[in-house]
């Protein structure tokens, strides 16, 4: 059993460089399978979701390459339509695979998926809008089947911005003959991120980034190269672990702009914050401000850098209301914070933080990627030791995070026990 050992408190100092975005490079791998040639990534992290959707791609025919931050995915042969469960319930991006499949192939196979335990995760948006442009969808023994001959151009309008939707239509759509609106569509850089990767394989969207993304069929996509966009979690992640630990770090290779609400809130709390044209500088004295947060999909403060926020205010001088509007039960770690002195009531989709001097370490387990990264920054704020197991969960999304942290001056080990 590994787990992540931390010695606390720590104050983050130096410059820390930013990997590739997890939640873009997952739907950039599904979306090669659309191109009869090679897909070459550049700035691909070195993440373990990253190597299960290498197995997905793998298992369903392609051939992925993998070396330093560079992956080449061949998609020029025969593929398989069917993604099995073993993989899928690992994680639940691999029903991106959804929309690739049935553009390529005509048909697609894939296991209902699991991935993190943060709430009740439907895929209904992502078959309503399939159906609507043509695909016949069926579910039987855990699996979606779907099956189109060639998919048609239509008007969807999304019940909420769902990134995953917005992203499995916007793929299933490129292809289809016709064109296809996607309206109160998903606005995340990600969603950005894949329809530049797809344009530069010859597909043609407009819109991208906006509620509204039109996207004209072409018959066929060909090889291009792409470079991932910076994971703006990773990034607010250090961001938020700066001004928690009073510390003064810099971000390097980031895209600030895709940053602007979590970093408002950390001046809001006190921090000092510097923008450079790819580099962000965080500093912080004294203890953080309470304050009031909601989150909401993108460009509203990401739910992914809700436990983050937490931890912060966990600390902070008064007491502080935090919103989830994205997720509803996105709370399984908060009884793990509590372990840790922190004082948190969560009723519905609000918690209640009352800011408390000091945290304590203890042994706490990772519930996924992002309460998991949070307890980390958990145990670097409290004062004594501090183990994170379940780190499994964490290795999904961080490339490499106790290096990371200790090139900052943090004291983390990895241990065995
Ligand atoms: C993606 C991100 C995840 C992030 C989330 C919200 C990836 C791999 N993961 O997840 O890190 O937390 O966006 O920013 O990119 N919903 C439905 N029906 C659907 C689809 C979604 O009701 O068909 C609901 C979900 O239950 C949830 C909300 O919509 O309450 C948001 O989900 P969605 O935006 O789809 O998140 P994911 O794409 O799964």
């Amino acid at each position: 059993m590994r787990y992540y050992a931390i010695e606390g408190p720590a104050r983050l100092v130096g410059s820390v460089p930013i990997s590739g975005a997890k939640n873009s490079v997952l739907k950039l791998m599904a979306a090669a399978l659309m191109v009869p040639g090679e897909v070459t990534l550049h700035n691909v992290p070195r993440i373990t979701d990253v190597v299960l959707m290498s197995e997905v791609l793998t298992r369903l025919g392609a051939r992925v390459r993998f070396e330093g931050h560079s992956m080449t995915i061949a998609a020029d042969g025969d593929l398989h339509d069917e993604t099995p469960y073993d993989l899928v319930t690992k994680m639940r991006a691999s029903i991106e695979v959804l929309g690739p499949l049935l553009a390529r192939l005509g048909r697609a196979r894939v296991a209902l998926p699991g991935g993190d335990a943060i709430g009740s995760r439907p895929i209904d948006l992502h078959l309503r809008g399939l159906e609507r442009m043509g695909a016949k969808i069926g579910a039987e023994h855990g699996y979606v089947e779907a099956i189109a001959d060639r998919l048609h151009g239509t008007d969807i309008v999304l019940e909420f911005p769902s990134v995953g939707a917005t992203d499995n239509l916007l793929m299933a759509a490129v292809t289809a003959r016709g064109t296809t609106r996607i309206d109160n569509a998903a606005r995340e850089p990600e969603v950005q991120d894949l329809a530049a990767m797809l344009c530069a394989c010859g597909a043609r969207i407009e819109g991208a980034g906006t509620t509204t993304i039109t996207v004209e069929g072409v018959d066929e996509l060909h090889p291009a190269e792409h470079t991932v966009l910076p994971d703006r979690i990773e990034a607010g992640t250090f961001a938020i672990g700066a001004a928690a630990t009073r510390g003064d770090v810099e971000l390097i290779g980031v895209r600030p702009e895709h940053l602007r609400l979590p970093l408002e809130k950390l001046e809001q709390a006190g921090a000092d914050v510097t923008e450079g044209t790819s580099s962000v500088r965080v500093t912080m004295s004294g203890r953080p401000r309470a304050m009031d947060l909601a989150v909401l999909p993108y460009p509203g403060f990401p739910t992914d850098l809700q436990p983050m926020m937490m931890v912060l205010l966990s600390c902070a001088q008064g007491a502080s209301i935090l919103t989830e509007n994205v997720f509803e039960s996105r709370w399984l770690f908060v009884d793990e914070l509590n372990r840790m002195g922190s004082q948190v009531r969560v009723e519905g989709h609000h918690a209640v933080i009352r800011g408390v001097e000091r945290l304590t370490g203890a042994p706490v387990r990772a519930p996924d990627i992002r309460a998991g990264a949070a307890l980390v920054l958990g145990g670097l704020v409290a004062h004594g030791r501090t183990e994170v197991h379940a780190i499994e969960h964490i290795e999904r999304g961080y490339e490499d995070l106790p290096g990371k942290l200790r090139g900052l001056g943090a004291r983390i080990t990895l241990e065995r026990a």
